[in-house]
């Protein structure tokens, strides 16, 4: 499966993908909000091969696209959609760019190309999305695909020797077509 947007490729894994994401999860500023201290070979090598199972599922459920540059064909990051598991009508969504090309606005691009394949091809009645409240970037992307919070979880998850708030978002449907004009087919 491939979507493509204004300046990007969003195509699904390949095997020997594994050294890029390694690359960029290796970076200390990709880590900060996430437990991992470092991300191994394997650990990179088994992140590939979860999304290449997925792309097995049949009927599919998940959508892992890996993000890249069309003309270097460079893979600068990755983008999902998931459906919850015995559940049609919703998923999350999820994101990560290496930081060399943060603030670009490409991940709310690739974000925004999902949640359009959730809505039009899925036919998704809600998005959902959960990221760290001090994740401010990861807070915008959300903020400017229109997406509602509609929680905080105080002090849920630990790691890095500290407590982190989590915040979860949503976006229904309607809320999507009335920004959009898009309109469903009967
Ligand atoms: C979250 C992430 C994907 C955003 O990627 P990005 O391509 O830089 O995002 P965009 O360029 O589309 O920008 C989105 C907004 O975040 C802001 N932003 C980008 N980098 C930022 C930073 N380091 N600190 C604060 N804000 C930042 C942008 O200015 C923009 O806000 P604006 O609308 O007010 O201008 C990226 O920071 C990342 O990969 N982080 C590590 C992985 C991660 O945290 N993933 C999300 C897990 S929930």
């Amino acid at each position: 499966m491939q979507l493509t947007t204004q300046r990007l490729r969003l195509r699904d894994f390949a095997p020997g993908d594994w050294p890029a994401v390694l690359a960029y999860q290796q970076d200390p500023r990709y880590l900060r909000f996430y437990p991992w201290e470092t991300r191994t070979e394997a650990d990179a090598r088994s992140f590939v091969d979860m999304f290449l199972n997925e792309q097995a599922e049949r009927p599919r459920r998940r959508f892992q696209l890996a993000i890249t540059l069309p003309g270097t064909a460079q893979l600068i990051g990755s983008c999902g959609i998931r459906r919850k598991p015995g559940n049609d009508w919703e998923a999350d969504i999820g994101y990560e760019l290496s930081p060399d090309f943060w603030g670009q606005g490409y991940a709310t691009e690739s974000a925004r190309a999902m949640v359009n394949f959730g809505f039009h091809e899925l036919r998704l009645h809600r998005i959902s999305s959960g990221c760290i409240a001090d994740n401010t970037a990861s807070v915008r992307v959300l903020e400017r695909l229109g997406f509602r919070q509609e929680g905080r979880l105080r002090r849920n998850e630990y790691f890095k020797r500290r407590w982190w708030d989590t915040l979860l978002f949503g976006l229904l449907v309607d809320e999507w077509r009335s920004m959009t004009q898009y309109q469903a087919t009967p």
